[in-house]
Protein backbone atom coordinates (compact mmCIF):
# COMPACT_ATOMS: atom_id res chain seq x y z
CA UNK A 1 0.00 0.00 0.00
CA UNK A 2 1.39 3.60 -1.05
CA UNK A 3 1.62 6.45 1.77
CA UNK A 4 -1.64 8.13 2.23
CA UNK A 5 -1.93 12.24 1.74
CA UNK A 6 -4.14 13.94 3.95
CA UNK A 7 -6.61 15.95 2.55
CA UNK A 8 -7.37 19.35 4.14
CA UNK A 9 -9.91 21.36 2.79
CA UNK A 10 -9.90 24.92 3.19
CA UNK A 11 -12.14 26.47 0.90
CA UNK A 12 -14.70 27.46 3.93
CA UNK A 13 -11.91 29.69 5.20
CA UNK A 14 -8.96 30.72 3.22
CA UNK A 15 -11.52 30.19 0.11
CA UNK A 16 -13.67 32.28 1.77
CA UNK A 17 -11.09 35.33 1.96
CA UNK A 18 -10.92 35.12 -2.01
CA UNK A 19 -12.14 38.65 -2.50
CA UNK A 20 -15.56 39.17 -3.23
CA UNK A 21 -16.26 35.39 -1.89
CA UNK A 22 -19.38 35.30 0.49
CA UNK A 23 -21.28 32.31 1.71
CA UNK A 24 -24.29 32.17 4.40
CA UNK A 25 -24.40 29.45 6.83
CA UNK A 26 -26.35 27.05 4.69
CA UNK A 27 -24.15 27.49 1.63
CA UNK A 28 -21.00 26.58 3.65
CA UNK A 29 -23.19 23.19 5.29
CA UNK A 30 -23.82 22.55 1.37
CA UNK A 31 -20.27 22.87 0.76
CA UNK A 32 -19.25 20.73 3.69
CA UNK A 33 -21.42 17.85 2.85
CA UNK A 34 -20.17 17.57 -0.61
CA UNK A 35 -16.89 17.60 0.77
CA UNK A 36 -17.53 14.74 3.37
CA UNK A 37 -19.16 13.02 0.28
CA UNK A 38 -16.00 13.19 -1.48
CA UNK A 39 -14.07 12.15 1.50
CA UNK A 40 -11.86 15.02 2.01
CA UNK A 41 -10.00 13.96 5.38
CA UNK A 42 -10.20 17.82 6.96
CA UNK A 43 -12.12 20.32 6.60
CA UNK A 44 -11.70 23.72 7.68
CA UNK A 45 -14.58 24.93 8.08
CA UNK A 46 -13.68 29.00 9.25
CA UNK A 47 -12.60 31.19 11.50
CA UNK A 48 -14.69 30.90 14.86
CA UNK A 49 -13.58 34.70 15.92
CA UNK A 50 -14.08 36.79 12.98
CA UNK A 51 -17.65 36.85 12.99
CA UNK A 52 -20.68 35.42 14.66
CA UNK A 53 -21.09 34.26 11.34
CA UNK A 54 -18.23 32.50 11.05
CA UNK A 55 -18.64 30.81 14.47
CA UNK A 56 -22.12 30.15 13.91
CA UNK A 57 -21.48 27.83 10.87
CA UNK A 58 -18.26 26.31 11.80
CA UNK A 59 -20.58 25.04 14.82
CA UNK A 60 -23.38 23.83 12.49
CA UNK A 61 -20.91 22.24 10.43
CA UNK A 62 -19.13 20.39 13.57
CA UNK A 63 -22.66 19.21 14.32
CA UNK A 64 -23.94 17.83 10.81
CA UNK A 65 -20.16 16.66 9.55
CA UNK A 66 -20.02 12.85 10.84
CA UNK A 67 -17.00 11.78 8.58
CA UNK A 68 -14.44 14.41 8.35
CA UNK A 69 -12.47 16.00 11.10
CA UNK A 70 -13.72 19.49 11.24
CA UNK A 71 -11.06 22.28 11.74
CA UNK A 72 -11.52 25.76 13.50
CA UNK A 73 -8.65 28.53 12.74
CA UNK A 74 -7.25 30.39 15.45
CA UNK A 75 -4.40 32.78 16.13
CA UNK A 76 -1.76 33.14 18.79
CA UNK A 77 -4.18 34.50 21.47
CA UNK A 78 -6.18 32.54 24.16
CA UNK A 79 -9.53 34.40 22.99
CA UNK A 80 -9.18 33.11 19.75
CA UNK A 81 -8.42 29.60 20.76
CA UNK A 82 -10.97 29.67 23.00
CA UNK A 83 -13.28 30.46 21.01
CA UNK A 84 -12.25 28.12 17.75
CA UNK A 85 -13.03 25.23 20.58
CA UNK A 86 -16.34 26.13 21.14
CA UNK A 87 -17.20 25.96 17.79
CA UNK A 88 -15.67 22.47 16.88
CA UNK A 89 -16.07 20.91 20.15
CA UNK A 90 -19.49 19.18 18.82
CA UNK A 91 -17.81 17.56 15.99
CA UNK A 92 -16.57 13.68 16.20
CA UNK A 93 -13.36 14.88 15.34
CA UNK A 94 -12.41 18.27 16.28
CA UNK A 95 -9.19 19.85 15.24
CA UNK A 96 -7.99 23.40 16.21
CA UNK A 97 -5.81 25.43 14.47
CA UNK A 98 -3.73 27.24 15.27
CA UNK A 99 -0.85 29.66 13.91
CA UNK A 100 1.53 32.60 14.17
CA UNK A 101 3.70 34.37 12.08
CA UNK A 102 7.51 33.04 11.94
CA UNK A 103 9.44 35.11 9.53
CA UNK A 104 11.48 38.36 9.47
CA UNK A 105 9.00 41.04 7.76
CA UNK A 106 5.71 39.66 9.73
CA UNK A 107 7.01 39.42 13.19
CA UNK A 108 8.85 43.36 12.97
CA UNK A 109 5.95 45.03 11.46
CA UNK A 110 2.50 43.24 11.99
CA UNK A 111 3.29 41.66 15.17
CA UNK A 112 6.02 43.40 16.95
CA UNK A 113 7.73 40.70 18.31
CA UNK A 114 10.97 39.38 18.88
CA UNK A 115 11.87 35.97 18.36
CA UNK A 116 11.59 35.26 22.10
CA UNK A 117 8.86 36.19 22.54
CA UNK A 118 7.09 34.74 19.38
CA UNK A 119 8.79 31.29 21.58
CA UNK A 120 7.04 32.39 24.07
CA UNK A 121 3.73 33.01 22.34
CA UNK A 122 3.94 29.48 20.81
CA UNK A 123 4.92 27.99 24.21
CA UNK A 124 1.54 29.79 25.92
CA UNK A 125 -0.52 28.68 23.25
CA UNK A 126 -0.20 25.24 21.61
CA UNK A 127 0.17 24.23 25.62
CA UNK A 128 -3.13 26.05 26.33
CA UNK A 129 -5.02 24.50 23.16
CA UNK A 130 -3.87 21.06 23.73
CA UNK A 131 -5.45 21.27 26.95
CA UNK A 132 -9.16 21.69 25.34
CA UNK A 133 -8.10 19.21 22.02
CA UNK A 134 -6.08 16.26 21.48
CA UNK A 135 -5.86 17.21 17.76
CA UNK A 136 -3.52 20.15 17.22
CA UNK A 137 -2.31 21.89 13.89
CA UNK A 138 0.42 24.03 14.50
CA UNK A 139 1.22 26.98 11.54
CA UNK A 140 4.41 29.12 11.01
CA UNK A 141 3.01 31.45 8.95
CA UNK A 142 4.86 32.80 6.17
CA UNK A 143 7.04 29.99 6.64
CA UNK A 144 8.71 30.28 2.88
CA UNK A 145 10.05 33.36 4.04
CA UNK A 146 11.79 32.59 7.84
CA UNK A 147 14.83 31.97 8.64
CA UNK A 148 15.70 28.17 8.61
CA UNK A 149 17.17 28.07 12.38
CA UNK A 150 14.50 29.72 14.04
CA UNK A 151 11.66 27.98 12.20
CA UNK A 152 13.55 24.50 13.57
CA UNK A 153 13.43 25.81 16.77
CA UNK A 154 9.75 26.75 16.70
CA UNK A 155 8.86 23.52 15.47
CA UNK A 156 10.16 21.62 17.78
CA UNK A 157 8.84 23.85 20.23
CA UNK A 158 5.01 23.40 18.93
CA UNK A 159 5.34 19.83 18.86
CA UNK A 160 6.81 19.75 22.37
CA UNK A 161 3.82 21.83 23.45
CA UNK A 162 1.29 18.57 22.04
CA UNK A 163 0.81 20.25 18.46
CA UNK A 164 -0.11 17.00 16.80
CA UNK A 165 0.20 18.13 12.11
CA UNK A 166 2.95 20.79 11.85
CA UNK A 167 1.80 23.19 8.72
CA UNK A 168 3.83 24.47 6.75
CA UNK A 169 2.61 27.39 4.66
CA UNK A 170 3.93 29.70 1.71
CA UNK A 171 1.71 32.45 2.55
CA UNK A 172 2.86 35.01 -0.03
CA UNK A 173 3.60 32.11 -3.21
CA UNK A 174 6.95 33.14 -3.13
CA UNK A 175 9.15 30.33 -3.25
CA UNK A 176 10.22 27.92 -6.13
CA UNK A 177 9.26 24.42 -5.96
CA UNK A 178 12.83 23.05 -4.93
CA UNK A 179 13.07 26.00 -2.33
CA UNK A 180 9.97 24.90 -1.26
CA UNK A 181 10.78 21.44 -1.11
CA UNK A 182 14.33 21.83 0.86
CA UNK A 183 12.34 22.98 3.59
CA UNK A 184 10.79 20.05 3.92
CA UNK A 185 13.63 18.18 4.06
CA UNK A 186 15.72 20.30 6.30
CA UNK A 187 12.94 20.00 8.87
CA UNK A 188 12.76 16.28 8.56
CA UNK A 189 16.31 16.50 9.07
CA UNK A 190 16.80 18.90 12.03
CA UNK A 191 13.59 18.74 14.13
CA UNK A 192 14.37 15.81 16.66
CA UNK A 193 10.35 14.94 17.15
CA UNK A 194 9.49 15.50 14.16
CA UNK A 195 8.36 12.01 14.12
CA UNK A 196 5.76 12.29 16.35
CA UNK A 197 3.94 14.79 13.84
CA UNK A 198 2.19 14.78 10.52
CA UNK A 199 3.74 17.85 8.05
CA UNK A 200 1.38 19.34 6.54
CA UNK A 201 1.87 21.77 2.91
CA UNK A 202 -0.25 25.35 2.43
CA UNK A 203 0.72 27.40 -0.59
CA UNK A 204 -0.36 30.15 -2.48
CA UNK A 205 -0.27 30.58 -6.05
CA UNK A 206 1.09 34.05 -6.58
CA UNK A 207 3.37 32.92 -9.12
CA UNK A 208 0.95 30.17 -10.37
CA UNK A 209 2.97 27.63 -8.66
CA UNK A 210 1.26 26.50 -5.61
CA UNK A 211 0.33 23.01 -6.81
CA UNK A 212 3.56 22.31 -7.73
CA UNK A 213 4.82 23.43 -4.37
CA UNK A 214 2.24 21.19 -2.47
CA UNK A 215 3.67 18.26 -5.26
CA UNK A 216 7.42 18.93 -4.09
CA UNK A 217 6.23 19.46 -0.42
CA UNK A 218 4.79 15.65 -0.80
CA UNK A 219 8.40 14.71 -2.09
CA UNK A 220 10.12 15.70 0.96
CA UNK A 221 7.60 14.58 3.55
CA UNK A 222 4.39 16.12 3.44
CA UNK A 223 1.60 14.15 4.01
CA UNK A 224 -1.27 16.68 4.37
CA UNK A 225 -2.25 18.91 1.95
CA UNK A 226 -4.23 22.05 2.67
CA UNK A 227 -6.22 23.31 -1.13
CA UNK A 228 -9.49 24.38 -2.03
CA UNK A 229 -12.07 23.66 -4.52
CA UNK A 230 -11.42 25.62 -7.63
CA UNK A 231 -7.94 27.42 -6.11
CA UNK A 232 -10.10 29.64 -4.51
CA UNK A 233 -8.23 31.66 -1.24
CA UNK A 234 -6.65 34.58 -0.61
CA UNK A 235 -5.33 36.98 -3.50
CA UNK A 236 -4.62 34.40 -6.33
CA UNK A 237 -5.85 32.10 -4.60
CA UNK A 238 -4.63 28.24 -3.01
CA UNK A 239 -3.52 25.17 -4.70
CA UNK A 240 -6.15 23.93 -5.89
CA UNK A 241 -7.76 19.85 -4.96
CA UNK A 242 -9.11 18.58 -7.98
CA UNK A 243 -5.26 19.67 -9.07
CA UNK A 244 -3.05 18.06 -6.18
CA UNK A 245 -5.82 15.14 -6.32
CA UNK A 246 -5.66 14.20 -10.02
CA UNK A 247 -1.84 14.86 -10.28
CA UNK A 248 -1.63 11.83 -7.68
CA UNK A 249 -3.84 10.15 -9.32
CA UNK A 250 -2.68 10.05 -13.24
CA UNK A 251 1.15 10.13 -12.03
CA UNK A 252 1.05 7.49 -9.87
CA UNK A 253 4.05 5.59 -11.33
CA UNK A 254 6.17 8.46 -10.17
CA UNK A 255 4.68 9.10 -7.21
CA UNK A 256 3.85 6.34 -4.84
CA UNK A 257 1.51 7.67 -2.86
CA UNK A 258 -2.60 8.21 -2.94
CA UNK A 259 -5.29 9.93 -1.43
CA UNK A 260 -8.80 8.75 -0.86
CA UNK A 261 -10.98 11.61 -2.63
CA UNK A 262 -13.63 9.92 -4.92
CA UNK A 263 -12.45 12.23 -7.89
CA UNK A 264 -16.04 11.71 -9.74
CA UNK A 265 -17.72 13.98 -7.44
CA UNK A 266 -15.29 17.14 -8.35
CA UNK A 267 -17.04 18.73 -10.91
CA UNK A 268 -20.09 18.64 -8.58
CA UNK A 269 -18.27 20.33 -5.75
CA UNK A 270 -16.65 22.88 -8.53
CA UNK A 271 -20.05 24.08 -9.93
CA UNK A 272 -21.17 24.10 -6.49
CA UNK A 273 -18.19 26.54 -5.03
CA UNK A 274 -18.60 28.27 -8.17
CA UNK A 275 -22.40 28.82 -7.93
CA UNK A 276 -22.57 29.65 -4.43
CA UNK A 277 -19.53 31.97 -4.46
CA UNK A 278 -20.28 33.63 -7.82
CA UNK A 279 -16.89 33.12 -9.00
CA UNK A 280 -16.76 31.80 -12.73
CA UNK A 281 -14.25 28.83 -13.23
CA UNK A 282 -11.38 30.31 -16.16
CA UNK A 283 -12.42 28.15 -19.07
CA UNK A 284 -9.05 26.72 -18.98
CA UNK A 285 -8.56 26.14 -15.62
CA UNK A 286 -7.16 22.78 -15.14
CA UNK A 287 -9.41 19.81 -14.63
CA UNK A 288 -12.52 21.74 -13.99
CA UNK A 289 -12.60 24.47 -16.93
CA UNK A 290 -15.01 24.17 -19.50
CA UNK A 291 -12.56 23.46 -22.14
CA UNK A 292 -10.01 20.95 -19.51
CA UNK A 293 -11.48 17.76 -21.58
CA UNK A 294 -12.51 20.24 -25.14
CA UNK A 295 -10.72 19.43 -28.25
CA UNK A 296 -10.88 22.30 -30.77
CA UNK A 297 -7.96 21.53 -33.42
CA UNK A 298 -9.00 18.76 -36.37
CA UNK A 299 -5.85 16.89 -36.06
CA UNK A 300 -7.01 16.54 -32.06
CA UNK A 301 -10.03 15.86 -32.76
CA UNK A 302 -8.81 13.14 -35.78
CA UNK A 303 -6.86 11.57 -33.03
CA UNK A 304 -9.46 11.40 -30.29
CA UNK A 305 -11.76 9.84 -32.26
CA UNK A 306 -9.06 7.22 -33.23
CA UNK A 307 -8.05 6.94 -29.22
CA UNK A 308 -9.13 9.20 -26.57
CA UNK A 309 -5.69 8.49 -25.31
CA UNK A 310 -3.91 10.73 -28.00
CA UNK A 311 -4.71 13.76 -26.18
CA UNK A 312 -6.29 12.82 -23.26
CA UNK A 313 -4.29 12.15 -20.02
CA UNK A 314 -7.36 11.24 -17.86
CA UNK A 315 -10.93 10.55 -18.41
CA UNK A 316 -13.67 13.24 -18.32
CA UNK A 317 -15.61 10.35 -16.46
CA UNK A 318 -12.60 10.50 -13.85
CA UNK A 319 -13.95 13.84 -12.91
CA UNK A 320 -17.49 13.41 -12.73
CA UNK A 321 -18.02 15.42 -15.92
CA UNK A 322 -20.51 13.34 -18.31
CA UNK A 323 -21.21 14.23 -22.33
CA UNK A 324 -22.16 17.81 -22.95
CA UNK A 325 -25.18 17.34 -25.22
CA UNK A 326 -28.67 18.50 -26.25
CA UNK A 327 -30.57 17.25 -23.09
CA UNK A 328 -34.52 19.24 -22.63
CA UNK A 329 -36.44 20.45 -24.81
CA UNK A 330 -39.41 22.40 -24.25
CA UNK A 331 -41.62 19.55 -23.90
CA UNK A 332 -39.66 17.74 -21.05
CA UNK A 333 -41.77 17.20 -17.89
CA UNK A 334 -40.85 17.76 -14.14
CA UNK A 335 -39.87 14.92 -13.70
CA UNK A 336 -37.23 15.03 -16.50
CA UNK A 337 -36.17 18.05 -15.31
CA UNK A 338 -35.49 17.23 -11.65
CA UNK A 339 -33.39 14.23 -12.53
CA UNK A 340 -31.52 16.08 -14.64
CA UNK A 341 -30.78 18.92 -12.09
CA UNK A 342 -29.50 15.95 -10.13
CA UNK A 343 -27.66 14.37 -12.10
CA UNK A 344 -25.16 17.88 -12.60
CA UNK A 345 -25.53 17.98 -8.53
CA UNK A 346 -28.27 20.31 -7.64
CA UNK A 347 -30.80 19.23 -5.37
CA UNK A 348 -33.89 21.79 -4.84
CA UNK A 349 -36.99 21.29 -2.75
CA UNK A 350 -40.43 21.57 -3.99
CA UNK A 351 -41.27 24.98 -4.03
CA UNK A 352 -38.04 26.09 -5.80
CA UNK A 353 -37.87 23.13 -8.46
CA UNK A 354 -41.37 24.44 -9.55
CA UNK A 355 -40.42 28.12 -9.64
CA UNK A 356 -37.30 26.57 -11.50
CA UNK A 357 -39.22 24.51 -13.72
CA UNK A 358 -41.60 27.44 -14.74
CA UNK A 359 -38.59 29.39 -16.04
CA UNK A 360 -37.20 26.52 -17.67
CA UNK A 361 -40.08 26.08 -19.59
CA UNK A 362 -40.29 30.18 -20.18
CA UNK A 363 -36.46 29.71 -21.58
CA UNK A 364 -37.38 26.93 -23.48
CA UNK A 365 -40.03 28.98 -25.55
CA UNK A 366 -37.25 31.32 -26.38
CA UNK A 367 -34.60 29.15 -27.26
CA UNK A 368 -35.23 26.20 -29.11
CA UNK A 369 -32.40 24.16 -27.70
CA UNK A 370 -31.11 23.53 -23.83
CA UNK A 371 -28.34 21.90 -23.22
CA UNK A 372 -26.55 20.88 -19.58
CA UNK A 373 -24.74 24.98 -19.33
CA UNK A 374 -28.18 26.01 -19.53
CA UNK A 375 -29.75 24.09 -17.07
CA UNK A 376 -26.55 24.71 -14.33
CA UNK A 377 -27.07 28.64 -15.53
CA UNK A 378 -30.55 28.57 -14.52
CA UNK A 379 -29.95 26.21 -11.25
CA UNK A 380 -27.07 28.91 -10.26
CA UNK A 381 -29.12 31.39 -10.59
CA UNK A 382 -31.80 30.15 -8.32
CA UNK A 383 -29.31 28.72 -5.71
CA UNK A 384 -27.40 32.62 -5.76
CA UNK A 385 -30.78 34.17 -4.23
CA UNK A 386 -29.17 35.00 -1.53
CA UNK A 387 -31.54 35.65 1.78
CA UNK A 388 -33.49 37.85 -0.87
CA UNK A 389 -34.65 41.36 0.52
CA UNK A 390 -33.93 42.64 -2.71
CA UNK A 391 -35.92 40.75 -6.07
CA UNK A 392 -36.38 41.45 -9.41
CA UNK A 393 -39.38 41.37 -10.82
CA UNK A 394 -39.10 42.86 -14.37
CA UNK A 395 -37.29 45.31 -16.49
CA UNK A 396 -38.33 47.23 -19.76
CA UNK A 397 -35.25 49.29 -21.31
CA UNK A 398 -35.22 51.62 -24.72
CA UNK A 399 -31.69 50.91 -26.14
CA UNK A 400 -30.22 51.46 -29.55
CA UNK A 401 -28.21 54.41 -30.81
CA UNK A 402 -31.91 55.84 -32.20
CA UNK A 403 -33.51 56.18 -28.40
CA UNK A 404 -32.74 57.72 -24.74
CA UNK A 405 -31.33 55.08 -22.92
CA UNK A 406 -33.95 54.15 -20.35
CA UNK A 407 -34.99 51.45 -17.88
CA UNK A 408 -38.08 51.16 -16.35
CA UNK A 409 -37.61 48.49 -13.13
CA UNK A 410 -39.77 46.96 -10.82
CA UNK A 411 -38.47 45.19 -7.54
CA UNK A 412 -39.58 43.84 -4.39
CA UNK A 413 -37.51 45.41 -1.63
CA UNK A 414 -38.60 44.01 1.87
CA UNK A 415 -41.78 42.65 0.50
CA UNK A 416 -42.95 45.95 -1.07
CA UNK A 417 -43.01 46.06 -4.88
CA UNK A 418 -41.84 49.49 -6.26
CA UNK A 419 -41.16 50.86 -9.75
CA UNK A 420 -39.18 53.70 -11.18
CA UNK A 421 -37.78 54.87 -14.23
CA UNK A 422 -33.70 55.89 -15.07
CA UNK A 423 -31.80 57.00 -17.75
CA UNK A 424 -28.45 56.53 -17.95
CA UNK A 425 -25.02 56.26 -20.70
CA UNK A 426 -26.32 52.85 -22.34
CA UNK A 427 -29.32 50.28 -21.14
CA UNK A 428 -27.39 48.70 -18.40
CA UNK A 429 -25.89 51.88 -17.14
CA UNK A 430 -29.58 52.96 -17.25
CA UNK A 431 -30.73 50.01 -15.36
CA UNK A 432 -27.84 49.68 -12.25
CA UNK A 433 -29.48 53.31 -11.86
CA UNK A 434 -32.72 52.71 -11.84
CA UNK A 435 -31.33 49.32 -8.84
CA UNK A 436 -29.68 52.03 -7.08
CA UNK A 437 -32.47 54.56 -7.08
CA UNK A 438 -34.60 52.05 -5.96
CA UNK A 439 -32.76 50.65 -2.74
CA UNK A 440 -31.01 54.18 -2.15
CA UNK A 441 -27.86 52.59 -2.19
CA UNK A 442 -24.67 53.80 -4.50
CA UNK A 443 -22.22 50.82 -4.02
CA UNK A 444 -18.40 51.04 -6.36
CA UNK A 445 -18.98 48.58 -9.53
CA UNK A 446 -15.83 47.01 -9.28
CA UNK A 447 -16.50 44.50 -11.81
CA UNK A 448 -18.73 43.98 -14.72
CA UNK A 449 -18.30 41.07 -17.23
CA UNK A 450 -20.39 39.26 -19.71
CA UNK A 451 -19.88 35.61 -21.28
CA UNK A 452 -22.46 33.56 -23.58
CA UNK A 453 -23.12 30.52 -22.13
CA UNK A 454 -23.82 28.17 -24.96
CA UNK A 455 -23.08 29.08 -28.92
CA UNK A 456 -25.19 30.52 -31.06
CA UNK A 457 -27.40 34.30 -31.22
CA UNK A 458 -30.27 32.60 -28.51
CA UNK A 459 -27.76 31.72 -26.29
CA UNK A 460 -27.81 33.00 -22.65
CA UNK A 461 -25.78 35.37 -21.40
CA UNK A 462 -24.07 35.39 -18.33
CA UNK A 463 -23.15 38.68 -16.58
CA UNK A 464 -20.70 38.55 -13.79
CA UNK A 465 -21.20 41.66 -11.28
CA UNK A 466 -18.76 42.57 -7.85
CA UNK A 467 -19.43 45.05 -5.48
CA UNK A 468 -17.88 47.10 -3.14
CA UNK A 469 -18.39 49.32 0.12
CA UNK A 470 -16.10 50.01 2.55
CA UNK A 471 -13.42 47.29 1.63
CA UNK A 472 -16.58 44.82 1.74
CA UNK A 473 -16.98 42.95 -1.38
CA UNK A 474 -19.27 40.75 -3.04
CA UNK A 475 -20.08 39.17 -6.43
CA UNK A 476 -22.60 37.36 -7.74
CA UNK A 477 -23.78 35.96 -11.46
CA UNK A 478 -26.71 36.32 -12.96
CA UNK A 479 -28.09 34.74 -16.64
CA UNK A 480 -30.79 35.25 -18.56
CA UNK A 481 -31.19 35.19 -22.70
CA UNK A 482 -31.76 39.02 -22.74
CA UNK A 483 -28.41 40.52 -21.37
CA UNK A 484 -29.81 42.87 -20.14
CA UNK A 485 -31.91 41.49 -17.95
CA UNK A 486 -29.09 39.15 -16.73
CA UNK A 487 -27.24 42.26 -16.37
CA UNK A 488 -30.13 43.05 -13.43
CA UNK A 489 -30.52 39.74 -11.87
CA UNK A 490 -26.30 39.95 -11.30
CA UNK A 491 -26.31 43.33 -9.81
CA UNK A 492 -28.96 42.57 -7.69
CA UNK A 493 -27.95 39.26 -6.40
CA UNK A 494 -24.21 40.69 -5.59
CA UNK A 495 -26.26 43.73 -3.73
CA UNK A 496 -28.15 41.20 -1.21
CA UNK A 497 -24.98 39.40 -0.43
CA UNK A 498 -23.14 42.49 0.11
CA UNK A 499 -25.63 43.55 2.70
CA UNK A 500 -25.89 40.50 4.27
CA UNK A 501 -21.94 40.76 4.24
CA UNK A 502 -22.26 43.88 6.03
CA UNK A 503 -24.68 42.84 8.70
CA UNK A 504 -22.36 39.91 9.67
CA UNK A 505 -19.01 41.77 9.70
CA UNK A 506 -17.65 42.53 13.23
CA UNK A 507 -15.57 45.49 11.83
CA UNK A 508 -18.68 47.05 10.75
CA UNK A 509 -20.74 45.72 13.59
CA UNK A 510 -22.53 49.38 14.22
CA UNK A 511 -23.08 50.10 10.10
CA UNK A 512 -26.29 49.35 10.01
CA UNK A 513 -27.74 49.46 5.95
CA UNK A 514 -30.97 50.65 5.45
CA UNK A 515 -32.29 49.51 2.20
CA UNK A 516 -34.71 51.56 -0.01
CA UNK A 517 -34.12 53.94 3.15
CA UNK A 518 -36.50 51.93 4.88
O1 LIG B 1 -1.44 31.28 4.18
C1 LIG B 1 -1.34 31.08 5.40
O2 LIG B 1 -0.27 31.21 6.00
C2 LIG B 1 -2.54 30.69 6.12
C3 LIG B 1 -2.34 30.23 7.53
C4 LIG B 1 -3.40 30.70 8.44
C5 LIG B 1 -2.21 28.73 7.55
O3 LIG B 1 -3.61 30.66 5.57
ZN1 LIG C 1 -3.35 30.67 3.35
Amino acid sequence: MTDKIYIFDTTLRDGEQSPGASMNLEEKVQIAEILEEMNVDIIEAGFPIASNGDFESVQEISKNIKNSTIAGLARAKLTDIDRAWEAVKHAESPRIHTFIATSPVHMKYKLKKNENEVLEAIKQTVTYARNLCPNIEWSCEDAGRSEINFLFKCIELAIECGATTINIPDTVGYTLPDEFGKIFKEVKNNVKNVDKVILSSHTHNDLGLATANNIAAIKEGARQIECTINGLGERAGNSSLEEIVMTLKVKKDLMPYHTDIKTESIIKASRLVSSITGFTVQPNKAIVGANAFAHEAGIHQDGMLKHAGTYEIMTPESVGLKQSSLVLGKHSGKHAFSKKLKELGYDFGDNALMELFGRFKDLADKKKEIFEEDLIALADDRSASYDEHIKFVSLGVNAGSLEKHEAKLSMIIEETKKSTVSSGNGPVDATFNAIKQLTNTDFRLKLYQVHAITAGTDAQGEVTVRLEDDQILSQAKGSDSDIIVASAKAYISALNRLVFKKSKSIVNKSAEIKIGGV
